[in-house]
C-alpha cells in the first residue's frame, strides 16, 4: 500500500501546491512512484504541470461525481515516475453536489482505491478551506503534511485545523496521523521567521520537520517555467530543502516494495 499524504492548511498561499510538486518530485528523483491529486478547483497543481485546460481524460470532478469515469483514464503521466489526476474549475461545484451523495466523506478514498497498487506515494493537494473536498482528502489519507508560512500570525487557524484532524481521526479515519508541520517561506534575513519556527517547536515539538523551506523567488520562477524547482534549479537551496524533506519522510515511512 502506498503512503497517502494530504497536503493541507485552510490558509491560502502557504506553499501547499509548491510542496506537493517539489516533495513529489524529490521522491520520484529517489525512484519512488508518485501520484499527485489536484483537489483544488483553482487547479494550480494542474497548471504547474502545464495541463490547465488541456486534460485528455476526465478531471477529478468527474472521478468524484460520475460513476462512469474510471481512475485509470483520469491519470496524466507528467514525468516517468509522476502521474497526476488533474482538476478544473468544475470542481467548485463538487463542494455542493457531494453533500447529497451517500458516504460523501469517503468518495475520494473509494475513487483512489483501484490505483493504490501502482504507486509508492499518493499526494493530495488540498484547497484552502476545510470544506467537503478537504474532508475527503483527510479521510482518504494516512498522513497529513501541514505547510505553515513563517510570518506574523502564522499559528492562527492551526488550532482549527488540528481540531478538524482530531475529529476526523475519531469519527472517520482512525489511522490518520500528522506526518509533520513544514515551516515554509522562511525569510532568513529577519529574526521574526526564526521566532515563528521556535514557537512551532514549542507548541508542536517533534511534529515539526527539521527541514525548513526558505523564501526564494526561484519558486515563483519555477512555477512559470512549469517545472519543479528540482529541475528548474537543481542545486538551488530550495531544491535541496525538498530533497532533505523527502529524506526525513523516507526515514520513518519508507514504503515496502
Ligand atoms: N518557499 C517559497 N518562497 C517564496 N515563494 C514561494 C515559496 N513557496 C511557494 N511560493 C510562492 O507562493 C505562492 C503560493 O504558493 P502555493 O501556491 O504553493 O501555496 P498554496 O498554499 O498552494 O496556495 P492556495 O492556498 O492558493 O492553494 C506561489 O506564487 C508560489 O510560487
Ligand atoms: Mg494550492
Amino acid at each position: 500500500m502506498p503512503n497517502t499524504i494530504a497536503i493541507c492548511n485552510q490558509k491560502g498561499g502557504v506553499g501547499k501546491t509548491t510542496t506537493t510538486v517539489n516533495l513529489g518530485a524529490a521522491l520520484a528523483e529517489q525512484g519512488w512512484r508518485v501520484l499527485m491529486v489536484d483537489l483544488d478547483p483553482q487547479a494550480a497543481l494542474t497548471a504547474y504541470w502545464g495541463l490547465e485546460g488541456n486534460t485528455p481524460g476526465p478531471t477529478v470532478y468527474r472521478l468524484l461525481l460520475d460513476d462512469s469515469a474510471t481512475p485509470a483514464e483520469a491519470l496524466c503521466a507528467v514525468r516517468p515516475l509522476i502521474d497526476i489526476i488533474p482538476s478544473d474549475i468544475d470542481l467548485a461545484a463538487a463542494e455542493i453536489e457531494l453533500w447529497s451523495a451517500l458516504g460523501r466523506e469517503r468518495i475520494l478514498q473509494e475513487a483512489l482505491a483501484p490505483l493504490q497498487g501502482g504507486y509508492d506515494f499518493v499526494m493530495v493537494d488540498c484547497p484552502p478551506n476545510l470544506g467537503l473536498l478537504t474532508i475527503n482528502a483527510l479521510v482518504a489519507c494516512d498522513q497529513v503534511l501541514i505547510p505553515v508560512q513563517c510570518e506574523y500570525l502564522a499559528l492562527r487557524g492551526l488550532s482549527m485545523l488540528l481540531d478538524t484532524l482530531h475529529k476526523i481521526k475519531r469519527r472517520l479515519n482512525p489511522q490518520s496521523e500528522i506526518l509533520g508541520i513544514l515551516p515554509t517561506m522562511v525569510n532568513s534575513r529577519t529574526r521574526h521567521a526564526q521566532e515563528v519556527i521556535e514557537e512551532l517547536h514549542s507548541v508542536f515539538g517533534q511534529r515539526v520537520f527539521q527541514t525548513t523551506i526558505k523564501s526564494s523567488i526561484r519558486f515563483a520562477e519555477s512555477t512559470l517555467a512549469k517545472q519543479p524547482i528540482l529541475e528548474y534549479a537543481p542545486s538551488h537551496a530550495g531544491a535541496q530543502a525538498y530533497r532533505a524533506l523527502a529524506q526525513e519522510i523516507l526515514h520513518d515511512h519508507r514504503p515496502a516494495r
